[in-house]
């Protein structure tokens, strides 16, 4: 895959190298390359904003830099990238989006500074190419860096052969399949033992079905506690006899429409 990033701050960029995308870039899977936008401008400031109008506060990132940078990204690889405009009035970044941009062989990433870049570029490259415009979450950072940082890590990992273990990504949060709409629950290591505290009995018992269904539960009170907006939203067809139980203990009933949603009680175990 071939990630190209256009920024004023390449330096940010830096923690591509390391980790996890940095060896995949040593391996060759991942083709990054990351630009200076004052490379494109041809003032003695190397000028990249000014003041919008209509007035208002802040500046807003001119139009000809990005036009020129990006028409030079464009024209030096074969067919057409996906742009990926970070905002925080984008669509939201979630696993789903990361699954489908990791199966585009192009990216390119346009993190702005100030209050964003001139919508004429948005317009002009989306009548051209696949153009998304993503927010990471329902916060304002100072810029598109961090987002960049934060979706090319979620994508590489998703890629053939960069993660050690292929399975590993199988039973994420929030990927698809049998654990979709619940959280992970909680994971343990050796010691057995470490300042009084034990493993759970069950994970020592070499019982692989009581094991899952511990994890299920356990990962049914995780989404129960942080998230249960995921339980309201999920397909009720997702849940097996012995879910709607461990849902009841928790408090939760079926709807009309199948739909769980909590109820005032919680069954004591
Ligand atoms: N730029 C500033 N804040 C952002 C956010 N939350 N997501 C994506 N890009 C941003």
């Amino acid at each position: 895959m071939r990630l190209d990033v256009v920024t004023i701050f390449p330096e940010y960029l830096e923690p591509l190298n390391v980790s996890l995308v940095g060896k995949a870039r040593a391996r060759g899977q991942l083709d990054v390359r990351i630009h200076d936008l004052r490379d494109w401008t041809h003032d003695k400031h190397h000028t990249v904003d000014d003041t919008p109008y209509g007035g208002g506060p802040g500046m807003v990132m001119k139009p000809e830099p990005w036009g020129e940078a990006l028409d030079a990204v464009l024209a030096s690889g074969e067919g057409e990238p996906v742009l990926v405009v970070p905002t925080p009035s984008g669509v939201p970044f979630t696993q789903q989006l990361a699954v489908e941009l990791s199966a585009k062989p192009w990216l390119v990433f346009t993190p702005a500074r100030y209050e964003g870049i001139d919508r004429r570029v948005i317009e002009e490259y989306g009548d051209r190419l696949d153009v998304r415009e993503v927010s990471i979450g329902d916060y304002v950072l100072a810029g598109g860096e961090a987002p960049v940082l934060v979706m090319v890590e979620a994508i590489a990992r998703l890629l053939p052969g960069v993660l050690g273990n292929a399975a590993s990504h199988q039973d994420d949060s929030f990927a698809p399949g049998a654990m979709a709409d619940l959280l992970e629950g909680p994971v343990y290591t050796k010691p057995p033992q470490w300042r009084g505290r034990t493993i759970p009995e069950v994970l020592l018992s070499g019982h692989h079905g009581k094991i899952a269904r511990w994890r299920r539960d356990q990962a049914f009170a995780r989404t129960d506690r942080n998230r249960p907006d995921l339980i309201e939203r999920a397909d009720p067809a997702a849940f097996d006899k012995k879910d709607r139980e461990t849902l009841s203990i928790l408090g939760w009933a079926p709807g009309e429409d199948g739909r769980f949603g909590r109820t005032n009680q919680t069954v004591e175990e």
